[in-house]
């Protein structure tokens, strides 16, 4: 199966996008954590910024929304051009309704899941969604330690799409090392974040050897 490694430019120079996006070339897509100050306690940028990370990117965007009321924002970022946008299942009033939106605008619908909330609830939507994000820690903020509680999850979820036959991405999001990339691909993940340990040191060397870690151990 084909893995998916997406650095987050949240761990990256906020005042040099441009170059810190030439420095993550190899990846497959660029995760854009976006914050509102109300979901999570911590703020990032909105659509401006996002469109044009947009046009500098080589690589498609993996949009993740932390922000109240996406049945209301959400569009706006697939408008915008984003190959995916994940909104949080806390957060959404109708999540079918605005995943069939933004499908309709041409966007990957995806769906998140912070580190509390059941998916089992969500096993019977999947035909809704193209991908589904485990929060592997609480969203917020980069530079926190993976929470291994969270794998029964991602094995619920891999059972599920692979009974389905449906192409659903499986993505984790918080705490990815070339350690702890090993536990998720084990328990099913095939689409996988990292912040920090992609933009400490070489991001073109982190991403491989993330990448080889993830080949190595996924279903
Ligand atoms: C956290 C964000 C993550 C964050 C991950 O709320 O959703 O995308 O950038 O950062 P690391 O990889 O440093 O845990
Ligand atoms: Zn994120």
């Amino acid at each position: 199966m084909r893995v998916r490694i997406n650095p987050s430019i949240l761990a990256a120079d906020f005042a040099n996008f441009e170059r810190e996006l030439g420095r993550i070339a190899t990846a497959d897509l660029v995760h854009v954590d976006i914050m509102d100050n109300h979901f999570v306690p911590n703020l990032t940028f909105g659509p401006t910024m996002t469109e044009r990370l947009q046009e500098l990117s080589a690589i498609p965007l993996d949009v993740h929304l932390m922000i109240d009321d996406p049945d209301r924002w959400a569009p706006g970022y697939a408008e915008l051009g984003a190959y995916s946008v994940t909104f949080h299942a806390e957060a959404a009033k109708d999540a079918v309704s605005l995943a069939r939106r933004l499908r309709d605008i041409g966007a990957r619908a995806g769906i998140a899941l912070k580190p509390g909330t059941p998916v089992e609830p969500f096993l019977d939507l999947l035909p809704e969604f193209d991908q589904v994000l485990v929060m592997t820690v609480e969203p917020g903020f980069g530079g926190q330690s993976f929470m291994a509680e969270t794998m029964p999850k991602l094995g619920l979820l891999r059972e599920a799409v692979t009974k389905s036959g449906l192409d659903v991405w499986l993505q984790v999001d918080g705490g990815i090392t070339a350690d702890t990339i090993v536990i998720a691909a084990e328990a099913g993940a095939d689409t996988f974040v990292a912040g920090s340990s992609v933009f400490r040191g070489e991001p073109a060397d982190n991403i491989a050897s993330l990448r080889a870690a993830a080949e190595a151990h996924v279903h």
